[in-house]
């Protein structure tokens, strides 16, 4: 690990939302990039969430593993997440995209905590406000 890595840990304790993050990644539908990624995020409630990437032929159809799981929580009726888990089989943890960091956004707030974790076992924390600064929220559309 390099110095700018030092937030990246591996524990024997397990994360709470990992087998979850990564029991969905298997399921994920990427014959294209052939790119893996599950995700967990736990809501209000308690309840616990998941989503994998879905990929299609025409390519930007795809959707992602973080945008699944926040669409089932919302199917459910729950707008709120507390806390996410993203998981892919990658050299280091996967950092979200841009859309999925807006999305976690839309219904987290900023110090909601989000383990960024490799297959290997390798996770860093963060967080929705650090994989998001200076985030457009609605009072950016108030003139008033
Ligand atoms: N992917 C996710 O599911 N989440 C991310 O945050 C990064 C990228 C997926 C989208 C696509 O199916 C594959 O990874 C390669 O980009």
């Amino acid at each position: 690990m390099t110095a700018a890595d030092t937030s990246k840990t591996r524990s024997d304790d397990p994360h709470p939302l990992r087998a979850a993050a990564a029991a969905v990644r298997l399921n994920a539908h990427a014959p294209y990039s052939n790119f893996k990624v599950g995700a967990a995020i736990r809501a209000r409630s308690g309840t616990v969430y998941v989503g994998c990437n879905v990929e299609n032929v025409a390519y930007p159809e795809g959707t992602c593993a973080e945008a699944g799981a926040i669409a089932a929580m919302v199917a459910a009726g729950e707008t709120e997440l507390v806390e996410a888990y993203v998981i892919a089989d990658c050299p280091s943890p996967v950092p979200p995209c841009g859309g999925c960091r807006q999305k976690l956004k839309e219904f987290g707030t900023t110090e909601v905590p989000v383990t960024l974790a490799t297959t290997d076992g390798v996770e860093q924390a963060t967080s929705i406000g650090d994989l998001l600064p200076g985030a457009f929220d609605a009072g950016h559309m108030d003139r008033s």
